[in-house]
């Protein structure tokens, strides 16, 4: 029989796309989401991309009595939980909002899994919690720090389940530490939600390359990288997705919990992001040169190692992928709306 897995946060632009991977996969999802940032057109999209009916829950993850009665009408084998706020300059400013959705949502979600007798959790975690990194790549090991509350609410996150798997050992936990999430299905059904004018890269050059924007301000020439502006690990969501898949037959094969990267190891600039969306989207995209951003550390990505030893992860998608892929996203979005 196949297992049946809670994602929470299950609407939203990582949850979709691990949703298609989960059920591609084999395994029974049911969508817990309070669309507080995710498109009511997500589940009709999810049932077009797999032709299966979704099951979904409309709760806040911190909705205790709601937790309770799903997990008294569903039997689950597992839970992915996605669902928490993660814009890190809002975090700075609404830190108790983070602090509540982040923190108290996932200590209320373990205690309505453990009434449940539900051991098994998949948590989103971020490169965030590496703050400003020493030495590159970044292993798993690498000094723990934070340099925002968004960052903060990750760490305390892994922290706190940490504590709670060393007192209770039915608890097998994947913690996966996501780089820099980016593109889209192949379908163009799903794809992360351009409403908002953006804070990351990609969702910000996509808007240029849409002409919703004027051009994209490169936050500071000067690091101590090769063309001089920031570099990040860009991994295709789809290959992020297909990590959660292994993070979760890890858990059940294994019975044991992991902590690892998710990145594909190759650090890209953000120039070279701008020039390989450019030949995506057909025309050079506009760009101006600005001051740097503060906390921004010049360079990240991953030591990839041990999700490759630990889950079997490699990603396989890249930069020219990540890029069509969003504009094709953006295209077929624009078209709907
Ligand atoms: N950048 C620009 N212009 C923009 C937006 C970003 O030049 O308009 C640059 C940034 O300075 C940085 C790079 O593009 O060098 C990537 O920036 P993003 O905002 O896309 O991503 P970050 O690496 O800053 O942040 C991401 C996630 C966070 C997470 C962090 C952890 O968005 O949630 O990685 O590594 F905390």
């Amino acid at each position: 029989m196949s297992k049946r897995i809670l994602l929470t946060g299950g609407a939203g632009y990582i949850g979709s796309h691990t949703y298609v991977a989960l059920i591609e996969a084999g395994y029974e999802v049911v969508i817990l989401d309070n669309f507080a940032n995710a498109a009511r057109r997500v589940p009709g999209a999810l049932e077009q991309i797999t032709g299966v009916p979704v099951t979904l829950f409309e709760h806040d993850v911190l909705d205790r009595a709601a937790l309770d009665a799903i997990f008294a009408e569903h039997a689950f084998d597992a839970v992915v939980h996605f669902a928490a706020l993660k814009a890190v300059g809002e975090s700075v400013e609404k830190p108790l909002e983070y602090m509540q959705c982040n923190l108290g949502g996932l200590v209320t979600l373990m205690q309505a899994m453990a009434q449940a007798g539900v051991f098994n959790l998949v948590f989103s975690s971020s490169a965030a919690v590496y703050g400003v990194p020493e030495s590159l790549p970044i292993p798993e090991t690498a000094p723990l720090s934070h340099a925002n509350p968004y960052g903060y609410t990750k760490l305390v996150g892994e922290e706190i389940i940490a504590q709670t798997c060393a007192s209770d050992p039915r608890w097998s936990v994947g913690v996966l530490r996501y780089f820099n999430p980016v593109g889209a299905h192949t379908s163009g059904l799903i794809g992360e939600d351009p409403k908002d004018i953006p804070n990351n890269l990609m969702p910000y050059i996509a808007k240029v390359a849409a002409g919703e924007l004027p051009q994209l301000s490169v936050f500071g020439d000067d690091y101590a990288t090769p063309d001089g502006t920031g570099v990040r690990d860009f991994i295709h969501v789809c290959d992020l997705a297909d990590g959660h898949v292994l993070s979760l037959n890890a858990l059940f094969r294994d019975g044991l919990g992991h902590t690892v990267n998710l990145g594909t190891g190759q650090g890209y600039s953000v120039l070279e992001l701008l020039g390989a969306y450019s030949k995506a989207c057909g025309r050079d995209l506009p760009f101006q040169f600005t001051p740097r951003r503060p906390g921004d550390p010049a360079a990240s990505y991953a030591d990839p190692g041990l999700a490759k030893d630990v889950l079997g992860f490699k990603a396989t998608r890249g930069l020219e992928e990540m890029c069509t892929s969003s504009w094709h996203w953006i295209n077929t979005c624009a078209a709907d709306n």
